[in-house]
Formats: structure tokens, sequence, C-alpha cells
């Protein structure tokens, strides 16, 4: 294994989604993630539907594991995600418009306070864009309008004014016309002095649909907007089995990702969506793909980490 970790050889956030289960029950998981890794995202433990998916019964277990051992760590937290219409609870969805608004108010209240000063950055509003660029059409826009989108930085930033807050989507790493909608969305907000701070792009990216055309011209233009960019959520999925030639495509595409990154000032964190092809949500999610992390099942590290830390 590489004898230099990942986080020291960038001054930016490097950081892997989590799951506290594995963080509490598998030594050798945690042990790689501390090594390597200044930042961490909960995977699944700070969503709507895992926090409280019965009405007023808290469940903050998962998220306070992560935060703890983040703090015990020395890594920053990237809370994720607030608003989203996935993982979404059934009895949220079922509310009448004026009771949504206060509960939505709530909600992100209750959860941005319980981690004042603990979490760095916020996704606050998650995939809320269809490909086309016009606005994806959830609970949310049906029932509030599509003002519910700065209503909810505000509140955000209201809760926590030192938590970055930020609008997180995929397939926006090009140029294509869902980012031109990120970005005439974010430039709409500063114009109207809404507190969002900076724009994640997943990074979802697979093998077999070709890299992304001008990612780093992209995220330049964002930051140009006076906002942070983030990597969130990068994998690269491989059709299985995984071989020789497969592995080489995806060191290309990973380091790809993490130039591009290193490349824009203002592009300050690259986080991956898990570590390991032991734990990945992508063969269960993508039928036929897979093996779309750094490190493989053993941890051991994969050509792509090579590729981006030959050191
Ligand atoms: C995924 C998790 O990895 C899975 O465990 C879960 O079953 C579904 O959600 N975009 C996001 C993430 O913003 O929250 C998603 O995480 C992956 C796609």
């Amino acid at each position: 294994s590489a004898s230099v970790p990942l986080k020291a050889i960038t001054h930016k956030y490097v950081g892997s989604a989590v799951a506290a289960q594995y963080l509490a029950n598998e030594p050798d998981y945690r042990a790689v993630l501390t090594r390597e890794f200044d930042n961490v995202t909960p995977e699944n433990e700070m969503k709507w539907g895992t926090v409280e998916a019965v009405r007023g019964q808290y469940d903050w277990s998962g998220a306070d594991a992560i935060v703890r051992y983040a703090q015990a760590t020395h890594k920053t937290v990237r809370g994720h995600t607030l608003v989203w219409h996935s993982q979404l609870p059934d009895w949220v969805a079922a509310l009448p418009a004026d009771e949504l608004r206060r509960v939505l108010r709530d909600h992100i209240t209750t959860e941005v306070k319980r981690y004042k000063g603990k979490i760095r950055a916020w996704d606050v509003v998650n995939e809320i864009f269809n490909e086309d660029g016009t606005r994806r059409d959830t609970v949310f826009r049906q029932k509030l309008g599509d003002g519910f989108v700065a209503d909810v930085f505000r509140w955000a930033h209201a809760a926590d004014p030192a938590a970055t807050l930020y609008i997180n989507d995929y397939n926006i790493e090009g140029i294509n016309p869902k980012s031109d909608a990120v970005y005439d969305l974010v430039k709409t907000l500063r114009r109207q002095g809404v507190p969002i701070g900076g724009v994640g792009v997943q990074a979802h990216l697979s093998i077999q649909y070709g890299f992304p055309g001008q990612y780093r011209e992209n995220l330049a233009r964002l930051t140009k907007l006076g906002v942070d960019v983030a990597v969130t959520e990068a994998d690269v999925r491989i059709p299985t089995p995984a071989d020789a030639a497969k592995l080489d495509t995806q060191a290309s595409y990973f380091d790809q990702l993490w130039d591009g990154c290193q490349a824009v000032r203002r592009c300050v964190e690259f986080t991956t969506w898990g570590f390991t092809d032991r734990h990945s949500w992508v063969p269960d999610v993508f039928p036929g793909e897979g093996a779309a992390c750094l490190f493989d099942e053993n941890l051991q590290p994969k050509p792509a980490y090579l590729r981006i830390n030959p050191w």
C-alpha cells in the first residue's frame, strides 16, 4: 500500500461516504478510512428517512456516531442531505402545503442546530433538476413552488451561519443543459442574497458513458459566481467482471476528476461515495456494474488509487 495517505498529498479536503454500521463493526474499514481521508459524509444516516422515519420519533444514533468519530479523528463532516425527494418518509410527502412548509422548516432547523459547529458543509438541496434543466417535479415543488429552494437555504443558514451551504446534483460535472440550469439558479440566488456557498458535483461516473465534457471549465465557471465547488460522491462504475483494461480506464477517469479539482482554486473537496468495493451502492442500483471505488474488497488500493496517489 502507498506510504503517503491521500489526505496528505493535497491541501483540499479528501473525503469518503461512510456508514456507521461498518465503522462500528469492521476495524479494517475504520483503519483505512482514518488513515486516508480527512472528511466524512454520512451515506444515509442524516437523511430524513433515517432520522425521522416516524413523525416525532427521532433516531440520531448513526449520525451521532459518525460525527463523534469525525471529531475524535480530526475530520470534517459534510452533512448529507436536508431536502431530497428520495429516502423521504411517506408521512412527509402526504402533508398539505402549509403543514409541509412548517415541518420542512422544523426538520432543517432541528438537524442543523443539533450539529451546529460540527459540520463544515451541508448538502441543503439534493437533485432538484431533471436532465433537460427543468426542475424536478417533487412534492416540495408541487406544494411549495420553486421558491422553496431559497427558503431552505435561509433556514439552514439561520440554524448554523458558519456552515457552507451547497446545492448538490449528479450529471452536472461537465457542461450540459442540467449544469447550465444549476449555474443559472446559483447566479439568481446569489443576486437575491440567498446564503448559498457551494455547488456539489456528485460525479457518479461509468466507464461506459465517457468522461464528462468540459469538466474543468464547468467547475471554473461555477466558482466565478463566488461559490466553492466540491466533488461530493465520486465513483466510477465498471461493467462486471472488471479486468486490467477496464481498471486502467477507471484510473484515468478518477485521475481526471481529481486533477480538475486540483486545478480549480475554489474546488475545496474531493469526496468519494464509499472507498471500498466491499461496500458500494453501485451493484445494488446498477445491475451488471460494480468495482466503482478506489480500494478493492480487501481494502487494497486499486490502479485508480495509485494513479491519483503515486507517493
Ligand atoms: C445512496 C446510498 O449509497 C445507498 O445506501 C442508499 O440505499 C440510497 O442512496 N446520490 C446521493 C446519495 O445523493 O445520497 C445516494 O446514496 C447515491 C446517489
